[in-house]
Protein backbone atom coordinates (compact mmCIF):
# COMPACT_ATOMS: atom_id res chain seq x y z
CA UNK A 1 0.00 0.00 0.00
CA UNK A 2 0.95 3.57 -0.51
CA UNK A 3 2.65 5.61 2.46
CA UNK A 4 -0.20 7.34 4.21
CA UNK A 5 0.87 11.30 4.27
CA UNK A 6 0.68 13.03 7.63
CA UNK A 7 0.07 16.51 8.34
CA UNK A 8 0.59 17.95 12.04
CA UNK A 9 -0.60 21.02 12.42
CA UNK A 10 0.61 22.28 15.88
CA UNK A 11 3.93 21.76 17.22
CA UNK A 12 3.81 22.63 20.51
CA UNK A 13 3.76 19.78 23.79
CA UNK A 14 1.44 17.16 21.71
CA UNK A 15 2.33 17.89 18.25
CA UNK A 16 6.32 17.86 19.32
CA UNK A 17 5.74 14.33 20.82
CA UNK A 18 3.88 13.34 17.34
CA UNK A 19 6.63 13.73 15.32
CA UNK A 20 9.13 11.76 18.20
CA UNK A 21 6.65 9.10 18.58
CA UNK A 22 6.28 8.46 14.68
CA UNK A 23 10.27 8.71 14.67
CA UNK A 24 11.08 6.38 16.63
CA UNK A 25 8.26 3.53 16.15
CA UNK A 26 7.06 4.17 12.54
CA UNK A 27 8.63 0.61 11.72
CA UNK A 28 6.60 -0.77 14.32
CA UNK A 29 3.14 1.36 13.22
CA UNK A 30 3.74 0.04 9.65
CA UNK A 31 4.09 -3.81 10.66
CA UNK A 32 1.01 -3.68 12.75
CA UNK A 33 -0.86 -1.37 9.83
CA UNK A 34 0.32 -3.14 6.85
CA UNK A 35 0.84 0.76 5.70
CA UNK A 36 4.32 3.00 6.14
CA UNK A 37 3.07 6.03 7.40
CA UNK A 38 4.90 9.29 7.39
CA UNK A 39 5.12 12.94 8.20
CA UNK A 40 5.12 14.78 5.14
CA UNK A 41 4.09 18.49 6.21
CA UNK A 42 3.95 20.41 9.51
CA UNK A 43 2.27 23.62 10.83
CA UNK A 44 2.83 26.11 13.53
CA UNK A 45 3.14 29.86 14.21
CA UNK A 46 6.68 30.97 14.68
CA UNK A 47 8.90 28.23 11.42
CA UNK A 48 12.20 29.27 13.71
CA UNK A 49 11.39 28.36 17.36
CA UNK A 50 13.21 25.52 18.92
CA UNK A 51 11.56 22.50 18.74
CA UNK A 52 14.52 20.33 19.32
CA UNK A 53 14.02 18.36 16.14
CA UNK A 54 14.50 20.21 12.31
CA UNK A 55 11.14 21.05 10.55
CA UNK A 56 13.40 21.45 7.11
CA UNK A 57 13.00 18.10 6.08
CA UNK A 58 8.91 18.88 6.04
CA UNK A 59 6.67 20.82 3.72
CA UNK A 60 6.12 24.10 6.03
CA UNK A 61 2.15 26.23 6.52
CA UNK A 62 2.70 28.96 8.82
CA UNK A 63 -1.23 29.09 7.81
CA UNK A 64 -2.92 25.63 9.21
CA UNK A 65 -5.95 26.10 6.76
CA UNK A 66 -3.58 26.34 3.63
CA UNK A 67 -1.86 23.00 4.91
CA UNK A 68 -5.45 21.91 5.24
CA UNK A 69 -6.59 22.99 1.55
CA UNK A 70 -3.45 21.83 0.14
CA UNK A 71 -0.67 20.09 1.33
CA UNK A 72 0.27 16.75 -0.41
CA UNK A 73 -1.40 14.98 2.44
CA UNK A 74 -4.10 11.84 3.32
CA UNK A 75 -4.11 12.81 6.96
CA UNK A 76 -4.89 16.19 9.03
CA UNK A 77 -3.43 16.21 12.68
CA UNK A 78 -5.03 19.26 14.71
CA UNK A 79 -3.16 19.85 17.98
CA UNK A 80 -3.26 23.75 17.76
CA UNK A 81 -6.16 24.19 20.25
CA UNK A 82 -9.28 25.91 20.70
CA UNK A 83 -13.05 25.58 19.94
CA UNK A 84 -12.82 28.38 16.85
CA UNK A 85 -10.22 30.45 14.77
CA UNK A 86 -7.66 27.96 12.94
CA UNK A 87 -8.28 24.77 14.94
CA UNK A 88 -12.45 25.32 13.54
CA UNK A 89 -11.68 26.66 9.98
CA UNK A 90 -8.68 24.17 9.33
CA UNK A 91 -10.60 20.78 10.37
CA UNK A 92 -13.41 21.87 8.36
CA UNK A 93 -11.27 22.57 5.40
CA UNK A 94 -9.38 19.05 5.56
CA UNK A 95 -12.78 17.05 6.08
CA UNK A 96 -14.22 19.26 3.33
CA UNK A 97 -11.40 17.93 1.02
CA UNK A 98 -12.28 14.54 2.16
CA UNK A 99 -8.92 14.44 3.88
CA UNK A 100 -8.94 12.12 7.65
CA UNK A 101 -8.80 14.64 10.60
CA UNK A 102 -7.08 13.76 13.79
CA UNK A 103 -7.68 15.82 16.52
CA UNK A 104 -7.19 16.05 20.40
CA UNK A 105 -9.44 19.18 20.77
CA UNK A 106 -12.09 18.46 22.94
CA UNK A 107 -13.47 21.80 22.91
CA UNK A 108 -13.52 21.73 19.26
CA UNK A 109 -15.76 18.78 19.74
CA UNK A 110 -17.87 19.95 22.47
CA UNK A 111 -18.95 22.86 20.53
CA UNK A 112 -18.73 21.65 16.85
CA UNK A 113 -18.85 17.52 17.12
CA UNK A 114 -22.17 17.00 15.46
CA UNK A 115 -21.37 19.36 12.17
CA UNK A 116 -17.90 18.40 11.85
CA UNK A 117 -19.05 14.89 12.17
CA UNK A 118 -21.23 15.73 8.84
CA UNK A 119 -18.83 17.20 6.97
CA UNK A 120 -16.59 14.21 7.45
CA UNK A 121 -19.58 11.42 6.89
CA UNK A 122 -20.31 13.28 3.46
CA UNK A 123 -16.84 13.71 2.09
CA UNK A 124 -16.12 9.75 3.47
CA UNK A 125 -13.28 10.97 5.86
CA UNK A 126 -12.47 9.70 9.53
CA UNK A 127 -12.54 11.77 12.56
CA UNK A 128 -11.04 10.32 15.13
CA UNK A 129 -10.38 11.86 18.69
CA UNK A 130 -9.00 9.37 20.52
CA UNK A 131 -6.68 11.93 22.54
CA UNK A 132 -9.21 14.54 23.16
CA UNK A 133 -10.66 12.64 26.54
CA UNK A 134 -8.21 11.58 29.29
CA UNK A 135 -5.71 11.89 27.14
CA UNK A 136 -3.68 8.46 26.47
CA UNK A 137 -6.69 6.68 27.82
CA UNK A 138 -8.26 4.40 25.14
CA UNK A 139 -11.75 5.48 26.77
CA UNK A 140 -13.39 6.61 23.50
CA UNK A 141 -12.26 2.84 21.67
CA UNK A 142 -13.04 1.20 24.09
CA UNK A 143 -16.77 2.58 24.00
CA UNK A 144 -16.85 2.59 21.08
CA UNK A 145 -15.68 -0.64 19.97
CA UNK A 146 -15.15 -2.98 23.14
CA UNK A 147 -18.34 -1.93 25.13
CA UNK A 148 -20.44 -1.68 21.58
CA UNK A 149 -22.42 -4.19 23.06
CA UNK A 150 -23.61 -2.65 25.97
CA UNK A 151 -26.27 -0.64 27.27
CA UNK A 152 -24.29 2.16 29.52
CA UNK A 153 -25.55 3.27 32.56
CA UNK A 154 -23.13 5.68 33.67
CA UNK A 155 -20.02 6.77 32.96
CA UNK A 156 -17.40 8.83 35.66
CA UNK A 157 -14.04 9.55 36.20
CA UNK A 158 -11.56 12.03 36.55
CA UNK A 159 -10.66 13.67 33.34
CA UNK A 160 -8.40 16.48 34.03
CA UNK A 161 -4.83 15.84 34.86
CA UNK A 162 -4.30 19.23 35.58
CA UNK A 163 -7.14 19.45 38.13
CA UNK A 164 -6.17 15.82 39.95
CA UNK A 165 -1.85 17.12 39.49
CA UNK A 166 -2.90 19.96 41.52
CA UNK A 167 -5.31 18.59 44.51
CA UNK A 168 -2.76 15.93 44.83
CA UNK A 169 0.45 18.29 45.53
CA UNK A 170 -1.80 20.43 47.82
CA UNK A 171 -2.86 17.16 49.88
CA UNK A 172 0.60 15.59 49.76
CA UNK A 173 2.90 18.02 49.74
CA UNK A 174 0.71 21.15 51.42
CA UNK A 175 1.69 23.34 48.46
CA UNK A 176 -0.43 26.21 47.73
CA UNK A 177 -2.76 26.11 44.79
CA UNK A 178 -1.03 28.61 42.36
CA UNK A 179 2.13 26.83 42.55
CA UNK A 180 0.59 23.45 41.95
CA UNK A 181 -1.03 24.94 38.80
CA UNK A 182 2.48 26.77 37.67
CA UNK A 183 4.26 23.14 37.99
CA UNK A 184 1.33 21.94 35.71
CA UNK A 185 1.70 24.74 33.56
CA UNK A 186 5.07 24.14 32.78
CA UNK A 187 5.16 20.22 32.07
CA UNK A 188 2.74 20.55 29.89
CA UNK A 189 -0.44 19.32 31.38
CA UNK A 190 -2.35 22.93 31.26
CA UNK A 191 -4.69 24.18 28.86
CA UNK A 192 -3.40 27.14 26.72
CA UNK A 193 -5.90 28.83 28.99
CA UNK A 194 -5.71 26.85 31.97
CA UNK A 195 -8.50 28.45 33.48
CA UNK A 196 -10.46 25.89 31.43
CA UNK A 197 -9.09 22.86 33.51
CA UNK A 198 -9.56 24.30 36.97
CA UNK A 199 -12.91 25.86 36.51
CA UNK A 200 -13.89 22.50 35.19
CA UNK A 201 -15.08 23.54 31.78
CA UNK A 202 -12.18 20.94 30.31
CA UNK A 203 -13.90 18.44 32.11
CA UNK A 204 -17.45 19.28 31.45
CA UNK A 205 -15.56 19.32 27.41
CA UNK A 206 -14.49 15.49 27.62
CA UNK A 207 -17.66 14.62 29.69
CA UNK A 208 -20.21 15.65 26.76
CA UNK A 209 -18.23 13.41 24.43
CA UNK A 210 -18.23 10.81 26.73
CA UNK A 211 -22.45 10.57 26.93
CA UNK A 212 -22.29 11.20 23.54
CA UNK A 213 -20.26 7.89 23.20
CA UNK A 214 -22.05 5.97 25.63
CA UNK A 215 -25.47 7.35 24.98
CA UNK A 216 -25.50 7.58 21.53
CA UNK A 217 -28.32 10.08 21.63
CA UNK A 218 -28.98 13.67 21.21
CA UNK A 219 -28.69 14.97 24.50
CA UNK A 220 -30.74 17.75 25.72
CA UNK A 221 -27.74 18.81 28.17
CA UNK A 222 -30.05 21.52 30.52
CA UNK A 223 -29.05 19.62 33.74
CA UNK A 224 -25.28 19.85 33.03
CA UNK A 225 -24.28 21.36 36.41
CA UNK A 226 -20.67 22.36 36.51
CA UNK A 227 -18.35 23.39 39.21
CA UNK A 228 -14.34 23.46 39.41
CA UNK A 229 -11.36 23.18 41.89
CA UNK A 230 -10.87 27.63 42.12
CA UNK A 231 -12.63 27.54 45.36
CA UNK A 232 -10.94 24.13 47.70
CA UNK A 233 -8.25 25.26 49.90
CA UNK A 234 -5.69 23.08 51.89
CA UNK A 235 -7.93 23.46 54.70
CA UNK A 236 -10.67 22.00 52.60
CA UNK A 237 -8.37 18.89 51.86
CA UNK A 238 -7.22 18.18 55.39
CA UNK A 239 -11.01 18.25 56.74
CA UNK A 240 -11.89 15.68 53.94
CA UNK A 241 -8.57 13.19 55.13
CA UNK A 242 -9.17 13.81 59.12
CA UNK A 243 -13.24 12.34 58.00
CA UNK A 244 -11.78 9.43 55.69
CA UNK A 245 -11.93 10.95 52.28
CA UNK A 246 -9.89 12.49 49.32
CA UNK A 247 -11.20 15.49 47.35
CA UNK A 248 -11.38 14.62 43.44
CA UNK A 249 -12.62 16.61 40.34
CA UNK A 250 -14.96 14.08 38.67
CA UNK A 251 -17.87 13.67 35.97
CA UNK A 252 -20.04 11.89 35.90
CA UNK A 253 -22.63 10.78 33.00
CA UNK A 254 -26.16 9.08 34.37
CA UNK A 255 -29.13 7.40 33.23
CA UNK A 256 -31.88 8.27 35.98
CA UNK A 257 -35.46 8.20 35.69
CA UNK A 258 -36.00 11.86 33.98
CA UNK A 259 -32.98 11.36 31.49
CA UNK A 260 -29.25 12.00 31.12
CA UNK A 261 -27.38 13.80 34.42
CA UNK A 262 -24.70 15.24 33.62
CA UNK A 263 -22.39 16.86 36.36
CA UNK A 264 -18.60 17.90 37.19
CA UNK A 265 -17.51 19.19 40.53
CA UNK A 266 -15.17 18.35 43.19
CA UNK A 267 -16.12 15.00 45.10
CA UNK A 268 -15.62 13.85 48.32
CA UNK A 269 -14.36 9.74 47.77
CA UNK A 270 -13.31 7.48 50.30
CA UNK A 271 -9.98 7.10 50.83
CA UNK A 272 -9.78 2.96 50.48
CA UNK A 273 -11.60 3.67 46.88
CA UNK A 274 -9.88 2.63 43.66
CA UNK A 275 -10.70 6.28 42.35
CA UNK A 276 -8.95 7.69 45.59
CA UNK A 277 -5.90 5.98 44.44
CA UNK A 278 -5.74 7.74 41.16
CA UNK A 279 -2.97 10.34 41.57
CA UNK A 280 -1.44 13.56 40.09
CA UNK A 281 -1.66 13.60 36.47
CA UNK A 282 -3.47 9.97 35.71
CA UNK A 283 -7.05 9.71 35.24
CA UNK A 284 -9.35 7.16 35.38
CA UNK A 285 -13.21 6.53 34.07
CA UNK A 286 -15.33 3.88 34.80
CA UNK A 287 -18.46 2.54 32.59
CA UNK A 288 -21.06 0.91 33.87
CA UNK A 289 -22.00 -2.00 31.11
CA UNK A 290 -25.26 -3.61 31.55
CA UNK A 291 -23.73 -7.05 30.07
CA UNK A 292 -19.98 -6.50 30.74
CA UNK A 293 -20.08 -4.82 34.33
CA UNK A 294 -18.19 -2.15 35.34
CA UNK A 295 -14.66 -1.49 33.36
CA UNK A 296 -12.38 0.97 34.80
CA UNK A 297 -9.43 2.82 33.19
CA UNK A 298 -6.84 4.53 34.24
CA UNK A 299 -3.56 5.80 33.02
CA UNK A 300 -1.90 9.26 32.20
CA UNK A 301 -4.68 11.84 31.57
CA UNK A 302 -2.33 14.56 30.13
CA UNK A 303 1.17 15.30 28.73
CA UNK A 304 2.66 15.56 25.51
CA UNK A 305 3.74 11.73 25.19
CA UNK A 306 0.83 9.81 27.27
CA UNK A 307 -1.28 12.72 24.74
CA UNK A 308 0.70 11.34 21.52
CA UNK A 309 0.35 7.74 21.69
CA UNK A 310 -3.52 8.24 21.92
CA UNK A 311 -2.85 10.64 18.44
CA UNK A 312 -1.00 7.97 17.05
CA UNK A 313 -3.40 5.24 17.30
CA UNK A 314 -6.02 7.28 15.35
CA UNK A 315 -3.44 7.81 12.73
CA UNK A 316 -2.33 3.58 12.54
CA UNK A 317 -6.61 3.37 12.03
CA UNK A 318 -6.90 5.40 9.56
CA UNK A 319 -3.52 3.77 7.80
CA UNK A 320 -5.53 0.03 8.57
CA UNK A 321 -8.76 1.31 6.90
CA UNK A 322 -11.15 1.67 9.54
CA UNK A 323 -13.91 3.86 8.72
CA UNK A 324 -16.13 3.90 11.71
CA UNK A 325 -18.86 5.75 11.00
CA UNK A 326 -18.41 9.34 13.13
CA UNK A 327 -22.07 10.73 13.11
CA UNK A 328 -24.03 9.38 15.75
CA UNK A 329 -21.26 8.78 18.01
CA UNK A 330 -20.71 11.96 18.41
CA UNK A 331 -24.44 13.06 18.89
CA UNK A 332 -24.02 16.19 21.72
CA UNK A 333 -26.60 18.35 20.89
CA UNK A 334 -24.35 21.26 21.02
CA UNK A 335 -27.28 24.64 21.90
CA UNK A 336 -28.48 22.91 24.82
CA UNK A 337 -24.93 22.36 25.82
CA UNK A 338 -23.70 25.73 25.06
CA UNK A 339 -26.94 27.24 27.14
CA UNK A 340 -26.30 25.04 30.02
CA UNK A 341 -22.73 26.26 29.98
CA UNK A 342 -23.74 30.13 29.62
CA UNK A 343 -26.59 29.62 32.81
CA UNK A 344 -23.93 27.87 34.75
CA UNK A 345 -21.43 30.80 34.38
P1 LIG B 1 0.53 24.00 22.72
O1 LIG B 1 0.05 25.34 23.12
O2 LIG B 1 1.73 23.43 23.38
O3 LIG B 1 0.79 23.97 21.13
C1 LIG B 1 -0.06 24.62 20.23
C2 LIG B 1 0.59 24.63 18.85
O4 LIG B 1 -0.31 25.24 17.93
C3 LIG B 1 1.90 25.43 18.79
O5 LIG B 1 2.83 24.74 17.99
C4 LIG B 1 1.50 26.74 18.12
O6 LIG B 1 2.51 27.31 17.30
C5 LIG B 1 0.33 26.30 17.24
N1 LIG B 1 -0.62 27.40 17.07
C6 LIG B 1 -1.28 28.06 18.04
N2 LIG B 1 -2.04 29.03 17.50
C7 LIG B 1 -1.86 28.96 16.18
C8 LIG B 1 -2.34 29.71 15.07
N3 LIG B 1 -3.19 30.74 15.25
N4 LIG B 1 -1.94 29.38 13.83
C9 LIG B 1 -1.07 28.37 13.65
N5 LIG B 1 -0.56 27.61 14.65
C10 LIG B 1 -0.96 27.91 15.90
O7 LIG B 1 -0.73 23.02 22.91
P2 LIG B 1 -0.76 21.49 23.31
O8 LIG B 1 0.17 20.74 22.46
O9 LIG B 1 -0.68 21.36 24.79
O10 LIG B 1 -2.29 21.11 22.95
C11 LIG B 1 -2.71 20.95 21.61
C12 LIG B 1 -4.12 20.37 21.60
O11 LIG B 1 -4.13 19.11 22.26
C13 LIG B 1 -5.18 21.22 22.34
O12 LIG B 1 -6.42 21.07 21.69
C14 LIG B 1 -5.25 20.57 23.72
O13 LIG B 1 -6.46 20.77 24.36
C15 LIG B 1 -5.08 19.12 23.32
N6 LIG B 1 -4.58 18.24 24.38
C16 LIG B 1 -3.47 18.58 25.08
C17 LIG B 1 -2.97 17.73 26.04
C18 LIG B 1 -1.75 18.07 26.85
O14 LIG B 1 -1.45 17.33 27.80
N7 LIG B 1 -1.02 19.14 26.54
C19 LIG B 1 -3.63 16.44 26.33
C20 LIG B 1 -4.79 16.17 25.51
C21 LIG B 1 -5.24 17.05 24.58
P3 LIG B 1 3.91 27.85 17.91
O15 LIG B 1 4.61 26.63 18.47
O16 LIG B 1 4.66 28.40 16.73
O17 LIG B 1 3.55 28.85 18.94
N1 LIG C 1 -5.38 20.19 30.16
C1 LIG C 1 -5.82 18.84 30.02
C2 LIG C 1 -5.69 18.14 31.35
C3 LIG C 1 -5.03 18.13 28.97
O1 LIG C 1 -5.00 18.66 32.24
O2 LIG C 1 -6.27 17.07 31.53
C4 LIG C 1 -5.53 16.74 28.66
O3 LIG C 1 -6.75 16.79 28.01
Amino acid sequence: AETLKVGVAGLGTVGASVLRLLAKHGDQIARSTGRSVSVTAVSARDRNKDRGFDVSGFEWFTDPVEMAEKGDIDVFVELIGGDSGPAEDSVRAALARGIHVVTANKALLARHGVALAEIAEANGACLNYEAAVAGGIPIVKTLRESMSGNGISRVYGILNGTCNYILTRMEAEGISFEDCLSDAQRLGYAEADPTFDIEGNDTAHKLVILTSLAFGTRIASDDIYLEGITSITTADIQAADELGYRIKLLGVAQQTETGIEQRVHPTMVPKNSAIAQVDGVLNAVAVDGDFVGEIVLAGPGAGGDATASAVVADVADVARGDRTPVLGMLAVDLKDYQRARMRLH
